[in-house]
């Protein structure tokens, strides 16, 4: 079983990390047979699973059952939750009581967007024995102040502020940091600031491991791809043909046939 020892002894051992998100059963069971180190049931779901513009909307009910079923099917990977928009920035009770909920239906820790100001919560988290996966560069949980998915890290201070935020975020006791969107000679440089694991998703190839969300790579999410996402399948294609299928087999009554009836 992927522990948070594991991750961490990983970037010693100059072990890629491999990170994809989930959202529900059937696919949290194949990441876990395929052995991916971390499925991260991120709140990217609010885009890719559910439609939205922003991950603002997702709420801490909606995350619970997606963190529930993609839980029940792992036995391997370490599962990281989300934790949603509002469900960490009102006060350290919230999130300490929101963190909480997220171990008690099946994750092993946590993961929680931004640096400094951030420190007092991942402290007393890790404090009560959370792991928490820290979530630098592009937050998308700040878009509206970013003024949209921008990259992130261009000018020297703020590249010097992203690695400030992330030596912070180690001495608070994060396990790792999810570094997204910045330019990659940054995360390279992130990356060798610190001596926990750094995860990339359009940070380039220096970091410790990699994420993606796991509708984009695999072709089922297509109102927009980011540049830095590979597609490794083209599954709404897949979907589109498949359904087309059975609409003409049903039409024309060759579905069901004698072997599919009693
Ligand atoms: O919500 C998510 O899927 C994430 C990844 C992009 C790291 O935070």
């Amino acid at each position: 079983m992927v522990t948070i020892e594991t991750i961490i002894s990983m970037k010693k051992k100059h072990e890629k990390i491999v990170c994809l998100t989930a959202y529900d059963y059937p696919t949290a069971k194949i990441l876990d047979e395929v052995g991916i180190d971390i499925i991260l049931v991120g709140d990217s779901a609010a885009n890719v699973f559910a439609g939205e513009k922003t991950t603002l909307p997702i709420t801490m009910e909606e995350m619970l059952y997606h963190t529930k079923i993609v839980a029940r099917a792992v036995e391997h990977a370490l599962v990281i939750a989300d934790m949603p928009f509002l469900s960490y920035q009102t006060s350290l009770a919230d999130a300490v009581y929101n963190a909480g909920r997220f171990l008690k239906v099946g994750a092993r820790g946590v993961k929680l967007e931004g640096g400094t100001p951030m420190v007092d919560t991942i402290k007393r988290l890790i404090d009560i024995g959370i792991p928490v996966m820290g979530h630098l560069g592009l937050t998308p949980q700040s878009i509206h102040k970013f003024s949209g998915y921008k990259l992130q890290g261009k000018t020297e201070e703020e590249a010097s502020r992203i690695i400030e935020d992330a030596k912070f975020l180690q001495s608070a006791g994060c396990f790792s940091i999810v570094l997204e969107k910045i330019p990659a000679a940054l995360a390279k440089r992130v990356t060798e600031s610190i001596s926990i694991p750094t995860i990339g998703i359009g940070a380039g190839p220096h970091c410790d491991g990699q994420v993606l969300v796991l509708h984009d790579m695999l072709g089922l999410f297509e109102d927009f791809t980011p540049k830095f996402v590979k597609k490794y399948a083209r599954l709404g294609d897949e979907i589109r043909r498949a359904v087309q299928c059975y609409k003409e087999e049903v039409k024309k009554g060759i579905y069901p046939d004698k072997e599919h009836s009693f």
